[in-house]
């Protein structure tokens, strides 16, 4: 269950646009983090919904352990666990009925596979807004990810974009190595708004049965300097929106990434110790105290 926030500012104050779809607060779930089991309030709380990954046929994830503790956040391995995007689709209503903007996280083994997808999402009438998670392995270049290079990134989108014909915008979403090339990469490629950023690689090792327990990707507020930096940098580099990532757990944060240049702000870790109704209630009233709109905050950073 969502909590409802309170109307601490009028809801003109909370809205902002994201590549012309209009979003009533610049909250969005983090691809992932928020299952359709807890929606329950989410129209009150967030300006979108995003589910988890898809990809074209099912994968089980992988094996345990999935996930453990860091200092200020977690580390986790689900290894893009979900049904496959035909059984995605069948149970797509559950995120589509909460009436707010829906956009789609998917993920491929190949360009072609991105293609694909997108080629099938483009006359999904439910669907705003696709966003590419390239953090996945390329299998046609030796197990990197698509964000190994700007070339892999300007590859995806290029294609993804073609597929989708102009239907919806394209939100890439990168990893924190290589961000800002990546980027400049994304928008020459085509790209509607970069989404910066995905987990961070660690690793995990239990010293009493010294093996390592597990490798997987470090998120919560232990990421967010290194969010922020990326949203910053990134920002100053391309001319499309920014959507904020990594730590967020707070309404100052939400307002720290708007400053720092983002459009909207996505909420993962951090979404299962707070609730995130509480964060948007903090944020209004950051605006109502500083006497802005959240639109107003792009680029309001002084230096
Ligand atoms: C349990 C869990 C599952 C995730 N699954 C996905 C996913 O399916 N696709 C994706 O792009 N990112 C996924 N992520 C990454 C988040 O969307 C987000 O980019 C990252 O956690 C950083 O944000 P945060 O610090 O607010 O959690 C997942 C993160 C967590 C913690």
């Amino acid at each position: 269950m969502v909590a409802r926030s309170e109307n601490l500012v009028g809801p003109q104050a909370l809205a902002v646009e994201l590549c012309s779809i209009p979003l009533r607060t610049p909250l969005i779930p983090a691809a992932g983090t928020l299952g359709k089991e807890v929606l329950d309030g989410a129209e009150d709380v967030y300006g979108a919904m995003l589910p988890k990954t898809v990809t074209p046929r099912p994968r089980a994830g992988n094996p345990p352990p999935r996930l453990a503790e860091a200092p200020s956040g977690m580390i986790n391995s689900i290894g893009l666990q979900n049904p496959g995007l035909d059984r995605f689709l069948e149970d797509l209503d559950a995120f589509y009925t909460v009436g707010l903007p829906l956009f789609v996280s998917v993920a491929g083994d190949t360009v072609g596979e991105f293609a694909s997808m997108c080629e099938t999402l483009a006359s999904e009438t439910r669907v705003s807004a696709i966003e590419l998670n390239l953090s996945c392995p390329n299998v046609e270049h030796g197990g990197g990810t698509f964000c190994a290079s700007p070339s892999t990134v300007g590859d995806a989108v290029a294609a993804s974009k073609g597929a989708l014909a102009g239907a919806k915008p394209v939100f890439v979403k990168l990893t924190n190595d290589g961000v800002v090339g990546n980027a400049v990469a994304a928008e020459e490629a085509g790209a509607d708004a970069v989404t910066v950023i995905n987990t961070i690689p660690a690793l995990v090792v239990d010293a009493g049965e010294r093996r390592v327990f597990l490798r997987g990707g470090l998120s919560g507020p232990a990421i967010k300097p290194v969010a922020l930096r990326a949203v910053y940098e990134v920002s100053r580099a391309v001319n499309i929106p920014v959507i904020g990532c990594g730590g967020v757990a707070s309404g100052t944060d939400v307002a720290e990434f708007m400053l720092a240049g983002a459009t909207a702000v996505q909420v993962g870790a951090g979404g299962f110790v707070r609730e995130p109704g509480a964060m948007l209630a903090e944020f209004a009233e950051y605006l109502r105290g500083a006497g802005l709109r959240a639109g107003d905050l792009a680029g309001a950073l002084g230096t």
